[in-house]
């Protein structure tokens, strides 16, 4: 258990939450939809301990906030559509999913290892300013447990979340109540990815034709390269592994070395001590870099159902089946 700071709307107590942040630390903060679960997305363990803290049994990739447009590009690339719909509503209650900058510094995690990025400016000033001083990306679903519904004041987040994260800036009530509308500008056609604060009439009058509708991640069919809903690897993905064959690169979980594994094309450990937390914070980009030492397979130790072990697994299962 950890002892969760309640802070008060006010200069020390801002000072204090982007101290906390940048420290690796999670901090539910209001925006002008719901409470957020704020962690720096640039620390992929600081990630991690956002899905601990919610108990969610899987990743998908969260939205990252920004103080401005700005700084949002640094991390995407905005095309004219993206651009114009950034300058119209940010800040405001619209997440523009967009292509990653070479620039990017969000962490694999966050982005559950898509090549894309949630990008949101938020419009509430206290989310405004923390995210200023905090001076770096800041990963937020809404600050519930999985399952339950989206907090709308600090009494809300405590009721769900005191005890397992590390404070919450406390700026009364947020004023939409539903989370942001999410828009991906991906491959040229701007599609509505889920409903929310700004109304989809409004982004279609401003650009001027149709937006096509897919469902959220993970929810429906999507034309091959639009929209790749969740990170794959090429590489076949062998599960429950207890040893190595010759040739397959190894991702490993935990102190033992399986048989095999010194001859493997590439092997990488994703927590030697067994830390679901640890371990999470690396899947992705280990995933990656596996696959890029061009074995056919990846075989994947056993992990335990455990804490965050249920969203690895599932992660993982996901990664064998597609194909
Ligand atoms: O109102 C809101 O948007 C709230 C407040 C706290 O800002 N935040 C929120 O964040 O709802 P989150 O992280 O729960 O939103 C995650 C959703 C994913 O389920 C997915 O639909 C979409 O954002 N998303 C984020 N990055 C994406 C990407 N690269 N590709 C596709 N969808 C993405
Ligand atoms: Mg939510």
């Amino acid at each position: 258990m950890r002892q969760t700071e309640r802070l008060a709307a006010d200069a020390a107590g801002l000072a204090r939450a982007a101290d906390i942040l940048r420290r690796g630390g999670l901090v539910a903060f209001p925006t002008e939809t719901v409470y957020g679960l704020g962690a720096d997305a640039t620390d992929a363990e600081a990630v991690a301990g956002i899905y601990a803290a919610k108990e969610r049994p899987s990743f998908n990739p969260l939205i990252s906030h920004l103080g401005s447009f700005e700084s949002a590009k640094s991390q995407g690339i905005f095309d004219e559509t993206a651009t114009r719909l950034a300058e119209a509503f940010w800040p405001g209650p619209l997440t523009l999913v967009v292509p990653v900058a070479p620039t990017c510094t969000i962490s694999d995690l966050a982005r559950a290892g898509l090549d894309s990025v949630g990008l949101r400016v938020p419009a509430h000033p206290l989310a405004h300013a923390l995210l200023e001083r905090t001076g770096r990306p800041v990963a937020a679903p809404s600050a519930n447990r999985s399952g339950r519904v989206s907090p709308t004041d600090a009494d809300h987040v405590l009721g769900d979340l005191d005890g397992r994260i590390d404070a919450v800036l406390d700026g009364g009530a947020a004023q939409v109540g539903v989370e942001s509308t999410i828009v991906s500008c991906l491959g040229g056609t701007p599609r509505l990815l889920r409903p929310g604060g700004v109304p989809r009439e409004a982004i279609e009058a401003l650009i001027g034709r149709k937006l096509e509708t897919a469902g959220e991640v993970g929810s429906g069919p999507l034309a091959p390269g639009m929209l790749a809903s969740h990170y794959a690897p090429r590489a076949q993905v062998r599960l429950n592994a207890t040893s190595i064959r010759p040739g397959e690169a190894a991702l490993l979980f935990g102190p033992e070395v399986p048989q095999g594994a010194e001859a493997a094309q590439a092997a990488l450990n994703l927590s030697k001590n067994g830390d679901p937390v640890e371990a999470a914070a690396h899947l992705f980009s280990y995933l990656r870099q596996l696959d890029a030492s061009s074995a056919a397979t990846i075989a994947v130790s056993p992990i335990p159902e455990t804490g965050l072990g249920e969203a690895i697994n599932d992660r993982l299962r996901r990664a064998a089946a597609e194909r």
